[in-house]
């Protein structure tokens, strides 16, 4: 597998104002925009042919990943070779590709957009506002498990029940010890009463290309969108070449970087992590949290 596609083209409307002008997949995790840490990952898993599914006020986004001659020269002349590396850096990670998707009309015609890129191998689905830690990479059991049953694979996270409901869930068929775990049924953002598991799908997939078929025949879902999870429920129930789910279990640090709380949460572990931020932040957290009476 070489290829990912990478669905930015969303509103990012939990994220306004900060989002009426900027992508959300721009917000700064301390000083690297979200959108960067989901490339890395990419090209961790070996996934250097990235496609990048953009949309209008999207131009931020192409721009990150390009050369910028003027301030490359700048920062050259002052001799700052940290700022100059690091400006550098993001124009050179993998061969980044751009479509838009003209209307937002949801994930499904999002990922259908990159079908004539992809063609017909497997390909990876990396959500542009899914923040995945760098020591917790998911992408190359699901490959294993994508190559081992010829069909198509999710990652999947144990949430709290009240929580599911902002999610696509999953129906687990029983399987056998320490074989792939089968799904026999999705369903997207179900109420906790109606859900059938606790396991939410979060933002990575690993796909095999019968989804573009799938995905065109798909009519729109839930909040009048053409829904991937809708896809994979067909793929789920179906026989032939490329059928069957299968999930992968992830129990990493993953951050939801489009919703408010979980965007802050992702900033202050990286920044805690970090040598230069972390000692200075943990001692000012230290006096915010203590209560002084
Ligand atoms: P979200 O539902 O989280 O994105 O989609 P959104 O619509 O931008 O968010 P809110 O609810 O308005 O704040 C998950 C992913 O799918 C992409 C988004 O960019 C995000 O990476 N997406 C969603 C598209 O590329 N196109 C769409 O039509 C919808």
């Amino acid at each position: 597998m070489r290829k990912a596609v990478i669905p930015a083209a969303g509103l990012g409307t939990r994220f306004l104002p900060a989002t009426k002008a900027m992508p959300k997949e721009m917000l700064p995790v301390v000083d690297k925009p979200a959108i960067q840490y989901v490339v890395e990952e990419a090209v961790r898993a070996g996934l250097t042919d990235v496609v990048m599914i953009t949309g209008r006020n999207k131009r931020a986004l192409e721009d990150h990943f390009d050369r910028e001659p003027f301030l490359e020269q700048t920062l050259a002349a002052k001799g700052d070779h940290a700022k100059l590396a690091a400006v550098q850096e993001s124009s050179s990670l993998a061969d980044l590709h751009y479509l838009r998707q003209g209307d937002p009309k949801g994930l499904g015609h999002a990922v259908l957009r990159a079908r004539a890129h992809v063609g017909d191998e497997p390909f990876a689905v990396l959500l542009g506002d899914d923040l995945i830690d760098e020591h917790d990479g998911v992408l190359e059991e699901m490959a294993r498990i994508q190559d081992l049953t010829g069909g198509s694979v999710v990652a999947l996270m144990e949430v709290e029940p009240e929580q599911i409901s902002s999610y696509g869930c999953a129906d687990i068929a029983a399987s056998e010890v320490g074989g792939p775990l089968r799904i026999r049924g999705l369903v997207e953002k179900p109420e906790p009463s109606r859900a059938p598991s606790n396991l939410a799908v979060i933002g990575r997939y690993v796909l095999h290309p019968r989804v573009f078929d799938v995905l065109e025949q798909t009519p729109p879902g839930r909040g009048g969108e053409i829904q991937l999870t809708d896809a994979l429920q067909t793929l789920a129930v179906s026989e032939g070449e490329g059928s069957g789910v299968y999930g992968v279990i992830f129990r990493g640090r993953r951050y939801d970087t489009g919703d408010k709380l979980s965007y802050l949460k992702a900033v202050m572990t990286v920044a805690l992590e970090r040598d230069d931020t972390g000692p200075g932040l943990r001692e000012w957290l230290k006096g915010v949290l203590t209560p002084t009476n």
